[in-house]
């Protein structure tokens, strides 16, 4: 499988380098192709050979020592061939940060562009600012790369569907449903690769984290040992599609696999879905482990008899690169034992310099393209905060606005009263993964400049808030206010990485502050929520003294400007939540249990807007505006007819208890030869029928007509904002694919097109079309 170069040419080679080496020693030791003879020395300098030739040189002038050293995220130089050392793990989920060690704020760049985290900008649903705000961070990514801050591999997205509402890390995902974390990861990864027709990348992006990740700590289950038990049918209707088109789509150049267990066997260790996504996706990359997600398959989860027999696992299952140092600690004695064989190690090392040699890592000339050359002016631009504002405008989402107490008339307002204990608090505008802002503005500050005499109670210490001490001090200058805006909701303390939350409940005595307020004020106030999960803010919904909710997830350095602007009306929300906000009795249904349907014989609801029945606080796809809009569907079919050609054979599934089981009659994609011929459009007419100017988020769903528990309840198949001025009506055409959007998985987790009547839905307006063979 592996060719190795004959040992005489090798130490021909050798003795070669040593001979450049010596002639040129300062030119060479961070590049190796830097010389102009090195591709005479050595075929991986060589850039017109394809890029595995060039890996398979690289790999076979390495020992087997050496290569050992480049199996850990700090991978060393190898000083003999002029190999830098390489940090492989960088972060940049909404802006870079030192999460991981590539990324330092030490040098001549000192801050990032922070933008809203995921949740956030994913509520705008719009593809074009996805794209945007990726290309952005890529720019200050590669600016500090070339500063020498930075790596060029990056561990973001996080594509993980944000399944259950406690999950502490599903504020940096792109939320419940597949198709928008989907369409979420393509934006994301082609905005930040910045892949040319070559190959050549300007960075790597990776796709985390692979799979059925979305636990932190919960009764007992830890990231760490929890072995996510997920049906066939969820694992391809709900678990994987993000990944899928990651890679297929985004062409992606790293996966990261997960701490978890998928059915018993260690994600790492979980050869079939390595495969899957390299033979049947075409993944082109390095997959890198979860920081000592290998030590922890002999430690902790007791899975391998030895550190050996794990890493065999993971190398033998497709496993690249282990983020910590227990692959340099116990690869060799694995090779030694005879758990390893010497190939499985190239077979890793192939993968990690075909992207190091895609990224131009080795090049001789670093100045040759446009991102070569960005530096420390490219990083906090103008352009850079502006993209920031439109992501945090487009995602605030408007909850509330009882008898349009919203937006706020600047000349009519004297005085506001800003309380609660985020108010005033730059270091929770981020939300995880946040590095250090250019120039953050507060709630304070950014309703300040609308509104000089604004005075500020923090009512708590912080959103932990567990005393009422300060509760007196904010009534007092909430009295005193012509308007009062309370920022409530949660922090890292209370939702983060390794830290689920156990209530969806305000925290602590959030919500005595809240009401206490509302009590009060001259008039109902408004209630800003912060955080990434799902609120239960029941009692405010009810409450009279509360006229306005508004939901700002963690917004960004620049939140404080552009809540002042939606409270002002400068801007015309148009957010809709990506996520179910579920009442606070969802807490008692298991978080470990990860079946996407219901099942009443046991009372449970099932999750998410596709299966879930239950009551919520807010559904999916909520949110208001200053405006309202309604829809008309100008134009969508009546039927689509399933016929040969692009149907192979027509082998239609019959179910012989239509109605009665969950086996309705169906045809299966893998039958169905051109899935392009069953594309339709579906064109939409959205008019402003008044209030303001504004962009209109048009969601459009599909359901069938039946109503089994195997099916979802309904399921998004498109999305498109669209401007609308008062009084003018405008057209969205969206383009569906069958095979794509409108089938689900059977219970052995293949795809099939369910046949009968089907039902586009735009709120309440509903357009029913039959599938027929
Ligand atoms: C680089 O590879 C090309 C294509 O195989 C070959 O024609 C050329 O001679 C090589 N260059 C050097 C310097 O070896
Ligand atoms: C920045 O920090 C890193 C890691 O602590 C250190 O190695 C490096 O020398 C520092 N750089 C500067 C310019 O201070
Ligand atoms: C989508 O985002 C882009 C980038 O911010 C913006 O230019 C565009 O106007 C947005 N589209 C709509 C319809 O809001
Ligand atoms: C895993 O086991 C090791 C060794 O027993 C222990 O030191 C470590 O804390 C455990 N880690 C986790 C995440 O449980
Ligand atoms: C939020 O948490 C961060 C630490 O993660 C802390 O610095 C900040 O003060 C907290 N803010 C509030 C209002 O609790
Ligand atoms: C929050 O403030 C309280 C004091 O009211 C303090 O005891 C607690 O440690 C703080 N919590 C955090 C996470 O900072
Ligand atoms: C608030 O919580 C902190 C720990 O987070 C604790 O030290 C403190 O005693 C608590 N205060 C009250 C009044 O419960
Ligand atoms: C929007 O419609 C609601 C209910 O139909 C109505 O109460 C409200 O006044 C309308 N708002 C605007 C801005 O037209
Ligand atoms: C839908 O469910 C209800 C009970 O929940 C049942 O009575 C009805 O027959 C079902 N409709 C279809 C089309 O299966």
């Amino acid at each position: 499988m592996f060719d190795e170069i004959p040992k005489p040419a090798q130490s021909l080679l050798s003795l070669f380098l040593l001979l450049l080496a010596s002639l040129s020693a300062s030119s060479l030791p961070n590049r190796p192709c830097a010389s102009s003879g090195a591709a005479n020395a050595f075929p991986f300098c060589n850039s017109s050979l394809p890029v595995l030739t060039r890996a398979k040189s690289l790999v076979s002038l390495l020992t087997l020592d050496e290569k050992i050293t480049q199996l850990s995220n700090t991978a060393d130089a190898v000083p003999r061939l002029g190999l830098p050392a390489y940090e492989w793990w960088s972060e940049a989920l909404h802006g870079l940060c030192a999460n991981g060690p590539g990324v330092l704020f030490n040098g001549s760049i000192r801050a990032a562009t922070l933008f809203p985290q995921v949740i956030l900008t994913a509520a705008s649903f719009n593809r074009t600012l996805w794209h945007a705000v990726a290309r952005a961070i890529a720019v200050e990514a590669r600016a500090m790369h070339n500063t020498g801050q930075a790596g060029l591999t990056f561990w973001a997205p996080n594509i993980n569907i944000f399944r259950d509402p406690r999950w502490g890390r599903g504020q940096e995902t792109p939320g419940e449903d597949p198709l928008t974390a989907s369409t979420y990861a393509v934006e994301y990864v082609k905005g930040f690769q910045h892949e040319d027709d070559n190959g050549r990348l300007m960075l790597s992006a990776c796709c985390k984290h692979f799979t059925a990740y979305d636990l932190e700590k919960w009764n007992g289950f830890a990231r760490y040992t929890f072995n996510a038990k997920v049906t066939e049918q969820d694992m391809e209707d709900t678990f994987q599609p993000p990944f899928e088109s990651c890679i297929k789509e985004g062409h992606a150049s790293c996966l990261m696999c997960a701490y978890n267990q998928v059915n018993g066997i260690p994600s790492c260790a979980r050869e079939d879905l390595l495969n899957q996504a390299r033979d049947e996706w075409g993944f082109k990359g390095y997959v890198t482990s979860d920081c000592d997600a290998v030590a922890i398959i002999y430690e902790n989860q007791t899975y391998s008899s030895s550190p050996e027999e794990s890493i065999a696992d993971v190398l033998k299952a497709g496993m690249d690169i282990n983020c910590g140092t227990y692959l340099l600690r116990h690869t060799k004695s694995a090779v030694e034992k005879g758990n390893v064989q010497e190939e499985d190690i190239n077979r890793a090392l192939l993968n990690l310099f075909m992207v190091q040699l895609r990224l131009g890592l080795f090049e001789a000339d670093q100045n040759n393209q446009w991102f070569t050359r960005l530096g420390h002016t490219d990083v906090c631009t103008e352009n850079h905060r502006n993209l920031a504002l439109e992501a945090a405008r487009q995602g605030i989402v408007l909850l509330k606005n009882e008898n349009g107490l919203l937006p706020l008339k600047r000349n009519k307002v004297e005085s506001i009263a800003v309380i609660g204990p985020a108010g005033h608090d730059a270091d929770i505008l981020g939300g995880d993964y946040s590095g250090i802002p250019c120039q953050p503005v507060t709630i304070l500050e950014g309703i300040q400049d609308y509104i000089t005499n604004t005075i500020f109670a923090p009512g708590c210490q912080n959103m932990s808030c567990n005393s009422t001490i300060g509760f007196d001090h904010a009534v007092d200058v909430a009295r005193k206010a012509d308007y009062v805006v309370v920022v409530a909701g949660l922090n890292l303390t209370e939702e983060t990485e390794d830290l689920d939350r156990v209530s969806l409940l305000l925290p602590g005595k959030q919500m005595q502050l809240v009401s206490r307020m509302a009590s009060v004020t001259k008039r109902p106030l408004v209630l800003v929520l912060m955080g990434g999960g799902p609120i239960d803010v029941s009692f405010a919904k009810q409450n009279k003294g509360i006229g306005g909710i508004i939901w700002i997830g963690y917004p960004g350095e620049v939140g404080g400007q552009v809540l002042a602007e939606v409270l002002f009306g400068d801007y015309n929300p148009d957010g809709r939540l990506p996520v179910t906000w579920y009442p606070e009795s969802f807490t008692n249904v298991p978080m470990n249990d990860m079946n996407m349907r219901p099942d009443p014989s046991r009372s449970y609801p099932g999750r998410t807007y596709r299966f879930y029945t239950g009551k919520t606080v807010y559904r999916f796809g909520y949110g208001l505006s200053y405006s309202n809009f309604s829809y008309g569907f100008l134009s969508a079919p009546d039927k689509i007819i399933l016929s040969p050609p692009s149907v192979k054979t027509l082998h239609i599934i019959k179910s012989p208890t239509y109605f009665k089981t969950d086996d309705l009659d169906h045809v299966y994609i893998n039958d169905i030869s051109s899935c392009e011929d069953l594309k339709f459009s579906v064109r939409i007419s959205v008019f402003n029928h008044g209030g303001m100017d504004g962009t209109h988020t048009v969601l459009l769903f599909v359901r069938h007509i039946s109503n089994l528990t195997d099916y979802p309840v309904k399921q998004l198949i498109g999305f498109e904002r669209v401007r609308t001025n008062v009084g003018e009506t405008a057209e969205v055409e969206m383009f569906i694919d069958p095979c794509k959007h409108i089938s689900t998985a059977n219970k052995q987790g293949k795809r099939r097109l369910l046949l009968g009547a089907h039902v586009l839905m735009l709120e309440d307006l509903e357009h029913e079309f039959y599938i027929e063979a």
